[in-house]
């Protein structure tokens, strides 16, 4: 039988899920995990670059497997999991940071980006965040990462990083993995601010939860940014505008898009019409969403199962990979 790909992506643990996250990428994760072997675990040793305090990083950890959970993951199907229920990744890591030079390191964007933000905490761990990546990846053997576009340069180093324990070694041992890429084959949502696409660093309002309850959307998306509205017949849409008509595109049916489409070429539009319509079909759209985060937060059990489960499957497989790389490096067999 022919092996499918192993598919592993990682989870950055901030923040709640939302329109922009889900059609971005969870969609495609949960899309993935029908044809593929798929690995999908919370980064949370990742999180301690910025020093989450205990009480912080559990309830942010607890609340992502949720959200992905109630998106779509598939437990029988996908193994998710958390970063830190997988120590040997730390073994890994290790070895790889022995051949992980400074000067590679700096020149990663995000350790610039990061060390000009956090001046006062340009920690060893946001230096060599890419090889802890690095290990996450092949410690999996992984052949495919789905990552967006801020994630490319970290995969081009674990490729590095892979080729080089190969050759260094005279091994053929680690997959070289390659990003799937698949921003370009999907929809990008736009915030509600009237520029530039849905983000939860954009500021209040701009972002539209997959656990949110239906008085706040209905309050964010009145308030979104419009305009005068068109003075002359099929004018072209100004962005803000645009925006509001991609995001019913994704939510509402083709007739309620055509329709109000029509309106606006010819004039007749009222946005507080539209906004009331779009309003609707987010909560609409969101409403499964919804209703399972909040069913899955008050079933800790099942939460504990889920993740319990996760850490077993990708456990076996990574203790082999450590067992080998050790092999393979000359030390003793200990495992
Ligand atoms: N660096 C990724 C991000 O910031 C998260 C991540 C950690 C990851 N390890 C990974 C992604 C391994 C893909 C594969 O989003």
């Amino acid at each position: 039988m022919e092996k499918k790909p192993i598919v592993l992506s990682g989870i950055r643990p901030t923040g709640n899920l939302h329109l922009g996250n889900y059609f971005g990428a969870v969609k495609n994760f949960v899309k993935m995990q029908e044809t593929n072997e798929c690995y999908f675990f919370i980064a949370d040793y990742h999180m301690l670059t910025t020093h989450p305090n205990p009480k912080d990083l559990q309830s942010n950890v607890r609340q992502v497997v949720i959200e992905y959970l109630a998106a779509g993951l598939d437990p029988e199907k996908a193994t998710l999991y958390l970063q830190s229920d997988i120590p040997e990744t730390a073994e890994l890591y290790l070895f790889l940071n022995m051949n992980a030079y400074l000067g590679e390191l700096e020149r990663v964007t995000t350790f610039k980006e990061k060390a000009r933000k956090q001046p006062e905490n340009i920690n060893a761990g946001l230096l060599t965040y890419p090889t802890l990546m690095a290990s996450d990846i092949i410690i999996q053997r992984a052949h495919l990462v789905p990552v967006g576009k801020d994630q490319e340069q970290h995969l081009e180093m674990t490729r590095t990083f892979a080729r080089r324990f190969n050759r260094m070694y005279k091994v053929d041992y680690f997959p070289i993995p390659k990003a799937y890429n698949f921003d370009q084959e999907l929809v990008k949502i736009p915030g509600l601010d009237g520029s530039g696409k849905m983000g939860k660093s954009e500021g209040e309002g701009n972002a539209v939860f997959l656990g949110e309850d239906p008085t706040s959307i209905r309050k964010k998306v009145m308030r979104a940014v419009t305009d005068n509205g068109p003075t002359e017949m099929n004018q072209e849409k100004p962005e803000p505008i645009q925006n509001l008509f991609s995001l019913m595109e994704v939510v509402s049916s083709p007739d309620t898009v055509a329709h109000f489409d029509e309106d606006y070429n010819n004039c007749s539009i009222r946005y507080g019409d539209l906004k009331k319509q779009l309003a609707e079909d987010i909560i609409n759209f969101t409403a499964p969403f919804y209703e399972k985060i909040n069913e899955l937060k008050k079933n800790d059990a099942y939460i504990k199962k889920v993740i319990d489960m996760g850490a077993e499957k990708a456990r076996v497989n990574a203790q082999k990979t450590v067992r080998e790389v050790r092999e393979i490096i000359g030390f003793r067999k200990i495992y």
